[in-house]
């Protein structure tokens, strides 16, 4: 609809023309040049962007969407170049390999990899470095059992900072234990021992540990335990073989039997008389396939570290 050109007379203004409530008009002023150019500048850079970067999901191409022109080029880890369309996880990949910090990562991986432990225990960078990477890779496999700090459950999960080992605490044993996995097996003796044998080897058991027990128990106890297999596994000494995984008996440091949590001598007699009368069937799980070279070592100085 064409329409006459209608002057306001106060300003001198053009108006639309249209007349509302008799008097209220409506300028007709042009767009103001900063918002049209700003305008234009948006509808370029849209075309830009569309050429450029992944844009429009369209189900007919090759990838269900337009990929643009733009590429990044990142190693795998294998090595190998590979470019692709620009996308957010190749440019994770490429930050990965050029990021400042990342890279200092890899280097401290590759040097702690090939530094043997003592040397990684006495050089404060390492040292510290091992603790930190090492406290996220325990907290993502193995603290769901051992616990965050990584003094574990007692009558579940052995305590890895007490320095004291079921299976060996060298860095051997525990690389060992950590590729491999410990299959930890006490028989259970309810079948073989009478209640009143599992009462006596049980305050022998704790006498060994500097308990006030019944002595007389505890003789009997002593002549059980060098009689009916305990000490086969547990040593006549009773100081446990790491071969085996049996506890040592007179260090006060118990890992199945509840004996720290128990009120009072009875209490402590029955936290032994359980796991006697039970047996201990537990299993810790091979990471040998879930983890590389550097992440076991790094896990070994780790835990060495923290047992301290
Ligand atoms: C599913 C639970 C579970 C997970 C996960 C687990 N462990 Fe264990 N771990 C055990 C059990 C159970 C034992 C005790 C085995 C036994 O009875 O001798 C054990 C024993 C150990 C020991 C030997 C302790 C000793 O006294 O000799 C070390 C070292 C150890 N685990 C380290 C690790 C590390 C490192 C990880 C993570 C990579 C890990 N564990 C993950 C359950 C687990
Ligand atoms: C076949 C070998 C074997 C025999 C026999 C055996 N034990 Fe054990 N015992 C073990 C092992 C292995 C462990 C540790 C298991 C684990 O932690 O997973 C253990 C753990 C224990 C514990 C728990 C220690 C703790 O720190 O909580 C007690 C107590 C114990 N044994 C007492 C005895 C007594 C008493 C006898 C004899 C009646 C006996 N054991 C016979 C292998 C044996």
């Amino acid at each position: 609809m064409a329409h006459k050109k209608v002057i306001d007379p106060i300003t001198g203004a053009e108006t639309t023309g249209h007349v509302w409530d008799d008097t209220l008009q409506e300028f007709n002023n042009p767009l103001p040049r900063w918002w049209l150019w700003a305008f234009y500048g948006t509808v370029i850079f849209a075309l830009v962007y569309w050429f450029l970067y992944p844009t429009w999901p369209l189900g007919f191409t090759e990838r269900g969407f337009t990929v643009g022109s733009k590429t990044i080029t990142f190693k795998s880890d294998s090595g190998e170049e590979i470019t692709t369309h620009w996308n957010m996880r190749a440019l994770l990949a490429k930050e990965m390999q050029t990021d400042e910090l990342e890279l200092k990562r890899k280097e401290m991986v590759k040097k702690v990899a090939a530094t043997p432990f003592d040397k990684i225990a006495k050089d404060p960078e390492m040292a510290n470095f091992v603790l930190a990477y090492g406290k996220g890779i325990f907290g993502d496999y193995c603290a769901a059992c051992h616990q965050r700090g990584g003094q574990g459950v007692i009558g579940h999960y052995p305590n890895l900072v007490d320095d004291s080992w079921l299976w060996g605490g060298d860095v051997a044993d525990i690389e060992t234990t950590i590729r491999k996995g410990r299959k930890g097996n006490m028989p259970a003796h309810k079948g073989t021992l009478s209640a009143t044998e599992i009462d006596q080897v049980a305050n022998y058991v704790l006498s060994l540990s500097g308990e006030k027990v019944d002595a007389t128990a505890a003789k009997a106890g002593k002549t059980i335990f060098n009689t009916k297999g305990c000490s086969g596994c547990h040593t006549p000494a009773a100081t446990g073989m790491k071969a085996l995984g049996s506890a040592n008996l007179t260090d006060k440091i118990w890992t199945q039997a509840n004996v720290p949590g128990a009120k009072d001598l009875a209490g402590k007699l029955q936290a032994v008389k359980t796991v006697v009368s039970n047996g201990i069937q537990r299993e810790m799980p091979t990471w040998e396939s879930r983890l590389s070279n550097e992440e076991i070592k790094v896990l070994v100085a780790y835990i060495k570290l923290l047992a301290q």
